[in-house]
């Protein structure tokens, strides 16, 4: 298929789900094999070993290029797998400056096992570029931000951020996860690196793990695919498959579940039972202006993302919140179709020291909320329940 000439709903239908040549088969087959038939010592078909690639994972990093207009993908096990492979890229004594409050993963990979690794990392309030600028020096290699944020939802101008990275001759790498391809790409805006957990949204299902890298810089492409080859953090040919089927109804789940989300954020923050209601949908949130310019669907609309996050009075009141919710499911992770809330100072951010939590705005009386494509009648009759006393 001509890639560029179609729409992203196309795209995401089309790319990697060409129908098989040899039986017609419209479902995109899924190759599962370790090994393949050589026709001589050396002489493969394009395939020699699933590690190394695999037709239905080469398939699924077709279709993930072209959603984040890209040149490149590189499927990983995880989105852990994903980041790692990124900084994996670099060399010991490296500097990396990372945003102050990125998914507590990411947190404790880079404290607990790079860091000891001799990579340095500076975290840093990436919403004021001063603070970026102030940390630059000669050995800081790369820049990784997540915006928006898991799940204080703050914003990183990655625009601005790019071009102090350009100037500066310095990676950008942007964690996509919140937006997904749909709502936000990275690259069109001068990133050289997008990472997804597509565990998430890509995923869309709670049914899969996965992690995906997108480029348009060759050079960084081929590190990351020798670093997969070499690492073996690898998606399943099914895992793949999932994903791929997946993709085809991004555009849809995204809008719907982000078109439940701002009326549920509208509701929240008029609520008498809610202290705060963090969303950067509404014109309360400090960086709405940025998130209206910057969050943005293909076609060019403006959208918010389907996460919320609450501050209810104390905790007992997230306890009686938590327990009267019948449709929000108790659970970590978020971007499936069914909604999902969580405590992330006691769940997804539990390894993140205490301090650094409270200086962050991240108290045990916030809830995360992951608004999913169910009626909004029925999340609304939900949240009201769940917020009685
Ligand atoms: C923003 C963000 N980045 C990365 C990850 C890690 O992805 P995974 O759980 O697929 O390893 C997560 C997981 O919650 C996340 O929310």
């Amino acid at each position: 298929m001509a890639d560029k000439k179609f729409k992203f709903e196309t795209r995401a239908i089309h790319i990697g789900n060409e129908a098989d040549l040899e039986t017609g088969s419209v479902s995109s087959p899924i190759y599962l094999t370790s090994t393949y038939l050589q026709d001589g010592v050396g002489k493969d078909r394009g395939f020699d070993y699933s590690r190394g690639t695999n037709p239905t994972r080469k398939r699924l990093e077709g279709n993930i290029t072209s959603l984040e207009n890209g040149t490149d993908a590189i499927a990983f096990s995880s989105g852990m797998a994903a980041t790692t492979a990124l900084f994996q890229t670099l060399n010991k004594g490296d500097n990396i400056i990372i945003s102050r409050n990125v998914y507590g993963g990411t947190y404790r990979m880079v404290t607990r096992v790079l860091s000891r690794q001799g990579l340095y990392f500076d975290f840093v309030d990436t919403r004021d570029l001063s603070q970026i600028q102030k940390r630059i020096r000669p050995e800081t290699k790369l820049v990784f931000i997540e915006t928006p944020t898991n799940p204080l939802l703050e914003l990183t101008d990655i625009h601005a951020v790019a071009d102090l990275c350009k100037g500066a001759n310095i990676m950008l790498t942007v964690d996509n996860t919140f937006m997904s391809p749909y709502g936000q790409r990275p690259l069109d805006l001068g990133a050289d690196c997008v990472m997804h957990s597509s565990t998430k949204y890509i995923g869309g299902h709670s049914d899969v793990l996965g992690g995906v890298l997108v480029t348009r810089n060759d050079e960084l492409a081929s590190q990351l695919h020798f670093i997969q080859k070499s690492g073996g953090a690898v998606p399943s040919p099914f895992d793949c498959w999932l994903l791929l089927r997946s993709t085809k109804t991004l555009a849809l789940r995204v809008k719907k579940a982000s078109k439940n989300a701002l009326a549920l954020a509208q509701m929240l923050d008029a609520h008498p039972a809610v202290v705060n209601t963090i969303y950067p949908g509404l014109e309360s949130h400090p960086q709405h202006r940025l998130a209206k310019r910057q969050q943005k669907t293909p076609s060019g609309k403006s959208i918010y993302g389907s996460i919320i996050s609450i501050t209810l009075e104390s905790k007992k009141k997230c306890d009686n919140f938590l327990s009267k919710s019948t449709v929000f499911t108790l659970a970590e992770s978020l971007g499936g179709v069914e909604s999902l809330v969580c405590v992330p100072y006691e769940m997804t951010h539990a390894d993140v020291p205490t301090e650094t939590k409270k200086s962050m705005g991240l108290i045990p009386e916030l809830i995360r909320l992951s608004v999913g494509v169910e009626h909004i009648d029925d999340l609304m009759a939900d949240i009201e329940r769940a917020l009685e006393t």
